[in-house]
């Protein structure tokens, strides 16, 4: 072992991950984006600029959006996470991701796993109620194919769904 590797030892968290509580050592350094893809294997979550820009790395932190890419892991010790790989029940899909399906919302898939995650966050702000406050509220998800229109409409379809059946973040 190195030097390095000596002065900065792993440090231990705990986090419940899609329901499933996990307890894991973590570099001090080491990225929220970078636990779930390098050391979970959660790729759902993508990484597009690793900056704070894209929104492609949205996932959910106690039921509110963020960006993983901005959030330390140790950060997140004893914190609820919720990616996209959470979000399906068995077979059954969450509202949102039929809805993306139904809408076609999504050319190259790159950013959908991010939109989705930052629409149902913005489901339980409760703050956009019209397709203008929905751009506004979505604005931190840049999609690069450009499929904003369907994205909104999905996203207006899913909302009084998820609403009606409860299916937010996992507690
Ligand atoms: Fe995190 Fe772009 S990868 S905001
Ligand atoms: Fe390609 Fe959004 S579907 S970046």
């Amino acid at each position: 072992m190195t030097q390095l590797q000596d002065a900065n030892p792993g440090l231990s968290i705990g986090l419940t991950i899609n329901g499933q509580p996990r307890r894991l050592t973590v570099a001090p350094w080491t990225t929220l984006l970078d636990l779930l893809r390098e050391q979970l294997d959660l790729v759902g979550t993508k990484k597009g600029c690793d900056h704070g820009q894209c929104g492609a790395c949205t996932v959910l932190r106690n039921g509110v959006r963020v960006n993983a890419c901005l959030t330390l892991a140790v950060m997140c010790d004893g914190d609820q996470l919720t990616t996209i790989e959470g979000l399906a029940e068995g077979d059954r899909l969450h509202p949102l991701q039929q809805a993306f399906i139904d809408h076609d919302a999504f050319q190259c898939g790159y950013c959908t796993p991010g939109q989705i995650c930052s629409a149902l966050g913005l489901a339980h702000e409760g703050r956009a109620h019209s397709p203008e406050q929905l751009r506004e509220a979505m604005s931190g998800n840049l999609c690069r194919c450009g499929a904003y229109g369907n994205i909104i409409a999905a996203v207006e379809q899913a909302l009084p769904l998820i609403h009606r059946d409860g299916r937010g973040p996992r507690p």
